[in-house]
């Protein structure tokens, strides 16, 4: 609860690699299996190709907690891009203290198509585990609040 008595509910940004995680969201939704609404999934072609600088500009942009998944390593559609992208989101998740981000608000979840039960778990547990956090007040640019 804020203090006005309005439920704090926590921006998401997911990015889904197009061939697994993206199709196990879909997955999740036609079997109508729950997740919060405030998780936005933008669909990239694969893990690999979230820049960092993407996570720091969501969170810039005011979302409070980012997570980045895709397939299961040795199944990339690119061979090794998701391999590249947990050495490349191991280095930024070690110094997002330094910018002002608590290490709770980011994860790389590996999740394949068939798995629609465990993207649903994955984003309900990411949203409690933020709203545990609060809201992001440390990196949010003032220039884009209302
Ligand atoms: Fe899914 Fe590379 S295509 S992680």
């Amino acid at each position: 609860m804020s203090i006005k008595g309005e439920e704090f509910r926590p921006q998401i940004v997911a990015f889904c690699c197009n061939w697994c995680s993206y199709a196990g969201a879909d997955l999740a939704g036609s079997s109508r299996l729950a997740y919060p609404a405030d998780v936005k999934i933008i669909r990239v072609p694969c893990s690999c190709r979230v820049n960092p600088m993407f996570i720091l500009r969501a969170f810039e942009k005011g979302a409070d907690g980012v997570i980045i998944c895709g397939c299961h390593p040795g199944d990339c559609h690119y061979s090794t891009g998701n391999y590249y992208a947990r050495r490349r989101m191991t280095l930024l998740f070690s110094m997002l203290d330094y910018v002002g981000i608590e290490r709770g608000r980011t994860r790389v979840e590996w999740v394949s198509a068939a798995e629609g039960v465990k993207f649903s778990q994955t984003m309900n547990e990411f949203v409690e585990t933020i709203r545990g956090l609060g809201k992001n007040v440390r990196l949010g640019d003032l220039r884009c609040k209302k």
